[in-house]
């Protein structure tokens, strides 16, 4: 990465047009307590059930501006915090967006962190206490986080590797919530409101999802995400065979593996039927 490419960054805008989010339980009281507490957040739970659409959802209810960091295995703590750069022979200092973050009272949201270098989780410890401040080696500066600064990390427990966990020293610095996919009910709506195809054509897509969720574990590593739900909705909605949609928006993605595929699809058969 040569920190040149601007980070995604959402201004808040206000609660009239927040990102539309339907609540799993009380996720957004703990996370609005977080933030009036100046207390940092960690959002636990599987990929693709509304962690991200949430922390949207909670900046523009705050009238906060997010910077959202999608974090992989070759973020390193400078990539957060900026980096000298050369502009037309000079070399100028240049924020990055955990940096900005902390000078402008912004939200911080690390999207799947345990994926970043160990550096960076170092990095978020002198933020995560009642300090507040972000050390920058590079300049000498120590900043002190304005007040609306707030942290949030998200991860997915389910992926079981030694390596890639968050140490307790880390994760004892943070509120935590659990998510989930969301309760049938919920994801029917969510479902419905995001592709726009009607309650009783989504009604079979959700229970096909808690059947398939069922398997994870035995044949399936992960369960089908309500994000894909939403996808298999949306192609139906435009107009694909339902079969069609499913099998490209619910199935192929599961799994490489012929025969788990054939028994996921006899499900579909079982559901559809
Ligand atoms: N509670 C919810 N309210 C609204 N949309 C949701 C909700 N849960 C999931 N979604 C839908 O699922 C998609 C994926 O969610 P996302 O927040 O990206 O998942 P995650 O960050 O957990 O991987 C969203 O784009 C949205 O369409
Ligand atoms: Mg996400």
């Amino acid at each position: 990465m040569d920190g040149s490419i601007p980070p995604k960054t959402e201004k808040g805008t206000g609660a009239a047009d927040a990102p539309f989010y339907l609540a799993q339980s009380d996720e957004r009281e703990v996370f609005r307590a977080a933030a009036d507490n100046n207390l940092p957040i960690l959002l636990k739970g599987p990929t693709g059930c509304g962690k991200t659409r949430f922390v949207a959802h909670m900046a523009a209810q705050l009238e906060r501006p997010l910077y959202t960091v999608a974090c992989h295995d070759d973020l390193a703590a400078s990539d957060l915090i900026g980096r000298y750069l050369l502009k037309g022979g000079e070399t100028i200092w240049v924020d990055g967006p955990l940096t900005r973050a902390v000078r402008e009272g912004a939200i911080c949201y690390l999207d799947e962190v345990v994926e970043a270098r160990k550096d960076v989780t170092v990095v978020l410890h002198p933020l995560t206490d009642d300090r507040r401040i972000l050390p920058i080696d590079r300049t000498g500066e120590e900043l002190e986080a304005a007040p609306g600064f707030m942290l949030v990390a998200s991860y997915n427990p389910g992926y079981q590797s030694i390596l890639k966990t968050l140490k307790p020293s880390t994760r004892q610095r943070f509120i935590s919530v659990e998510f989930d996919f969301p309760a049938p009910d919920v994801e029917i709506r969510v479902v419905a409101a995001e592709s726009g195809l009607p309650i009783d054509r989504v009604k079979p897509l959700v229970r096909l999802a808690g059947k398939l969720r069922d398997l994870k574990g035995q044949d399936l590593e992960e369960g089908v995400s309500t994000r894909l739900v939403v996808y298999a909705a949306t192609l139906i909605a435009q107009g694909m065979n339902v079969d069609r949609a499913i099998r490209a928006a619910m199935i192929e993605p599961l799994t490489d593996d012929e025969d788990i595929k054939r028994g996921l699809l006899d499900l579909v058969a079982a559901v559809f039927g």
